[in-house]
């Protein structure tokens, strides 16, 4: 599964891609708010940073706005895929972007039809929020899970990027499910390789080779 970093902030993605383990990045309008830059300054700055697809989310809500902006964020670098909503105009802007040549991500996605209509849309990437399906009292794994057997039914190649993810639990429950993607904030992202018995372990293992005096030696 790939892993994408959900944040608009430079310090914390120049951080996380440092460890090699990043494979792009999600912005949306709220984290390039948080940022109080301007968003195409710093979406210029992610691409620098990260090879993988970087998330630029239009403004616009309609299909000719949505066009404009799709393409001028799309000249901001090679790596910019251009993020829509799911909503009627977002998935004609989706199919124009497409047939441009530019990776489009449809966002705000809370149903399996809602999923299917943007892959029929040419979608390269749908965006199910599960974080907030789960705080809507519904299953956000589950929603990963219907349309994982959909686009498999269908041989559907829009990836699926499961979106919202609010626990490390999320990570795995969406790898289970098929998710080909996971974009996670860096509060998360840095709980991945958490365990006990790792720290516990590597304690003792250290402790053990300081008492024999083992050494490693030589070049
Ligand atoms: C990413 O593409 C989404 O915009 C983001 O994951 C939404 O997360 P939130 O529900 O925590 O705001």
């Amino acid at each position: 599964m790939k892993i994408f970093i959900d944040s608009a902030d430079i310090d914390e993605i120049r951080e996380y891609a440092g460890t090699g383990l990043v494979d792009g990045v999600t912005t949306n309008p709220s984290l390039a708010a948080k940022t109080g830059r301007d968003y195409v300054e710093v979406l210029k700055e992610i691409t620098g940073i990260v090879k993988g697809s970087v998330s630029a989310e239009v403004l616009a809500t309609d299909h000719d706005g949505m066009m404009a902006q799709g393409k001028r964020v799309a000249k901001i670098a090679d790596n910019i895929t251009v993020k829509v909503p799911l909503t009627w105009e977002g998935l004609k802007a989706c199919r124009g972007l497409r047939a441009e040549g530019i990776t489009v991500n449809v966002t705000l996605c809370f149903s399996p039809v809602q999923a299917m209509m943007a892959a029929k849309a040419g979608a390269t990437y749908i965006s199910p929020f599960i974080g907030r399906v789960d705080d809507a009292g519904e299953d956000g794994v589950g929603l990963i899970r219907d349309i994982r057997a959909i686009y498999d039914n269908y041989g559907f190649e829009t990836q699926i990027l499961a979106a919202s993810i609010r626990s490390v639990s999320h990570v795995r429950e969406s790898a289970l499910a098929g998710a080909d993607i996971a974009t996670i904030p860096a509060s998360i992202f840095k709980l991945l390789l958490n365990h006990p018995l790792t720290d516990k372990g590597l304690a003792a293992f250290l402790a053990d080779a300081k008492k024999a005096g083992v050494e490693i030696r030589g070049t």
